[in-house]
């Protein structure tokens, strides 16, 4: 994959809006050089479909960490009433009853695990992984709040691509420190929209954006 044609490779990963949905939802294309890797982060509330248009990267599940602000797990925890009600009502959930409940399974935990939590220290250690999957051309996955936390990482020599679609869009998510777990709020950025660099000025900072 010749991506950057000779260019300089940005420090990081680079986003680029194609599409976005008339505000329904995000289309973007990420550009992941050699050693490139998102942070590990959350999804705001939001789907995140992807597929591999080029290379191959891994990615890196998490558990939500144990001492993660409270407010994110009363937020899932209040979806899952909601999530049982879809699965019991109708036929068609039949066909979906084996994500709806797995999601719906793993918000529950999450929901009991808020009543318990107290305002306590981050400590080390304290992000678990749950999982790790190397996607190569052409391979699609999914995630969501409910499922947990996720990195990706590209650990090859060549170029990777994949294509990204957000839904609703949104305009930050939270970043977690690998050891500690502890969040912070990041503005999401983007390098180009529809084909045009964004100048650099008006892009944030931000471990999830693009710094060059
Ligand atoms: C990802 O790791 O899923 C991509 C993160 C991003 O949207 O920048």
């Amino acid at each position: 994959m010749q991506g950057y044609s000779g260019a300089a490779i940005p420090a990081w990963y680079t986003r680029n809006l194609v599409d976005a949905g008339n505000g329904a939802f995000n289309i973007m294309i990420l550009c992941w050089g050699p050693g490139h890797a998102s942070p590990i982060h959350d999804h705001a509330d939001s789907h995140c479909f992807m597929k591999l248009l080029s290379g191959s990267l891994e990615e890196v599940r998490y558990e939500w960490p144990q001492d993660v602000d409270s407010k994110i797990k009363k937020a899932l925890k209040n979806k899952q009433s909601g999530c049982q009600r879809e699965t019991c009502q109708t036929d068609s959930c039949q066909s979906q009853s084996v994500t709806v409940a797995d999601i719906c399974d793993r918000t529950e935990k999450i929901g009991a695990q808020c009543e318990q939590d107290g305002d306590q220290e981050y400590s080390i250690n304290n992000m678990v992984e749950i999982g790790k999957t190397t996607l190569k051309l052409d391979d699609v996955c999914y995630i969501n709040d409910a499922l947990g936390l996720h990195r990706m990482q590209n650990g090859h020599i060549d170029e990777a691509v994949s294509l990204h679609l957000y839904c609703p869009p949104f305009n930050s998510c939270q970043i977690f420190d690998s050891l500690s777990g502890k969040p912070t709020e990041v503005p999401v950025t983007f390098w180009s929209k529809y084909g045009t660099k964004v100048d650099k000025k008006v892009r944030a900072q931000a471990p999830i954006t693009d710094s060059q």
